[in-house]
Order: structure tokens, then sequence, then C-alpha cells
């Protein structure tokens, strides 16, 4: 659990309590719609959509800006609330359907990501897995639970004992750091994962089921909710330089603790721009 907790980040009265149900809430449309016939629509060369991402997100934009009009609000498929110009200290990023690749070939294997960050710093996160029913929910300061249990990274202390995952951007252009690194790090682990949802690979290495994971570029949306789990279960989170985690930032480090320093140390062999901005970091 964090230490760094105060009472003005503290999440709303009700924010933690409907953030949960509405995450269940959009978690059942996914499941009930899970391969059927899909519209799909793409983004990108293989970056896609799907009606059920955009039904998800419509659900969650109503309740959250319903409940909250005063809040920021950024959704992956478009969805937006009022600008930080207007005062907002608060403001909820939300992935509606974290693992949509997945979700369009029927592989259940999937989430529903909110996030709450206050002044930058993520203070609420709940990851909800529609299809083994686990809700894994965080407030700064007051730990992190899977369907109200307690939750604790894992004690692995080396490398070679890990389980690690990671995820490769949907640019093919922009996948040469994260093919390197993988490389180098199957050499020196368990395995390395690449199972198509960021925001459950963080809330797994929280929940001690994988001990360590890195990937950039990501969305906010893909990590805000995942990190703080993370954080919240005793482990640590970081930029890909050690610096301090920012939910806005584009990258993610997470990790049991005990693994972090081997972990980014291996990353930053193949991260070029790490080096000339972060001397302490080996070569
Ligand atoms: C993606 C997943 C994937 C990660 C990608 C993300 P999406 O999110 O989290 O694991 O590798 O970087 O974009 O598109 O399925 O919501
Ligand atoms: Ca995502
Ligand atoms: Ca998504």
């Amino acid at each position: 659990m964090s230490d760094d907790a105060t009472d003005d980040q503290a999440p709303p009265p009700g924010a933690r309590g409907l953030a949960e149900a509405t995450a269940r809430e959009a978690g059942a449309i996914l499941r009930e719609r899970l391969g059927g016939v899909r519209d799909v629509q793409f983004k990108g060369l293989v970056d896609l959509v799907t009606d059920a991402d955009r039904a998800a997100e419509a659900l969650i934009g109503e309740r959250i800006k319903g409940a909250f009009p005063g809040h920021r609000f950024v959704g992956e498929e478009g969805t937006r609330g009022v600008e930080a110009e207007a005062g907002a200290a608060f403001g909820w990023i939300v992935d509606p359907l974290d693992g949509t690749t997945n979700y369009a070939h029927a592989y259940p294997h999937f989430a529903v990501s909110i996030g709450l960050e206050h002044d930058g710093k993520v203070v609420l996160g709940v990851v909800y897995d529609p299809m083994r029913d686990e809700l894994f929910a965080a407030e700064r300061g007051r730990g992190a639970t899977l369907n109200g249990a307690p939750l604790r990274v894992s004690a692995e202390e080396t490398l070679i004992g890990s389980l690690l995952a990671t995820g490769f951007p949907y640019d093919p252009a922009l996948r040469a750091e994260g093919l390197a690194v993988w490389g180098d790090l199957m050499h020196r682990c368990q395995g390395v994962r690449r199972d198509g949802s960021a925001a459950l690979n963080l809330a797994y290495v929280a929940a001690g089921r994988l001990d360590g994971f890195y990937e950039r570029p990501l969305q906010p949306w893909d990590m805000a909710a995942g990190t703080l789990l993370v954080e919240e279960a005793g482990g640590t989170v970081t930029r890909y330089d050690g610096g301090p985690f920012d939910p806005y930032g584009r990258e993610a480090v997470a990790t049991n603790g005990a693994l972090h320093a081997p972990l980014l140390e291996v990353v930053a062999r193949h991260a070029p721009d790490l080096v000339p901005t972060s001397p302490g970091l080996p070569s």
C-alpha cells in the first residue's frame, strides 16, 4: 500500500462504488456480445474498434458524467467531459475495452479499465475482467483488492525465476525496441507473455500472478487504473528511465519492487534515448 495519500487526494464520496458498478455493467455488455457478429472498424492498419467498445464507453460516460459532471473525462473512443481549464481537479481515464483485438477474435481475455486522477495523480483504479468475474480495485493509500480480498505483489527476487508481460504498439514501425527487449528477456526469465491487455497485465502484477510488466508507447487509459493497483499491492511503477510514473507519460515499468532495477537495466539496454538522459542507468 502506498503511504502518500492525503485527504484532499481521496476520491470523492461515491466514486469508488460507481466505478465498480459501472465496470461490472460495461463488462456485462462485453460478455454478452462476445462472439456475436461484430461491426469492426479500423483506426489504423491493425488498430480496431468494435460496436462493443463504443457501447461500453457510452454507458460508462453516461454513468460517470451523470454523477460527476464537473470532472474531466477521457474515454479511448472519444467521450470527453469538461476541460482542465474549467478548474476540474479530478479526471476520469477510461478504456471501455482493453484487449479489443482479442475481443474481435472472440479470444476471451479483455477488461474494462476505469481510473480517476487528481491533479495528475491516480487516486482510484478499477479493472474488471467480465469473463472471470474478477474485479480489481484500488484507492490510493488504501490497498488493492480482488473481489474484495487484499492483493499483494509476488515475492520473486530473481529475473530467472520471474514471469513477465509486455505488449507491442499497433504501428509495426514502432515495434523494434520492444522486440529487442523481448529477445533479451526471453533468455533471462521464465517467460514474457503478450496476451493483449495491458490493464490485465498490470492487475496480474498486483495479484502476484506476474512479477513485472513493461510497455511503451501506451495510452493513459491502458495504464491509469492498473498502475495504481500495482502500487497499492506493494509494487513499484516508474517511467522507463526510473523516474516518477505519469499517467499521461506514455510508458510504464511495473514490478513487484524486487525486480524493478534488474528489469529497468535490461529495458535500458535497448532504449537508446535513455542513455543520455539517465546517466545512472547502465549503457
Ligand atoms: C491495447 C492493449 C494491448 C497493448 C496495446 C494497447 P486496446 O489496448 O492494452 O495489450 O499492447 O498497446 O493499445 O487497443 O486493446 O484497448
Ligand atoms: Ca487499451
Ligand atoms: Ca480499448
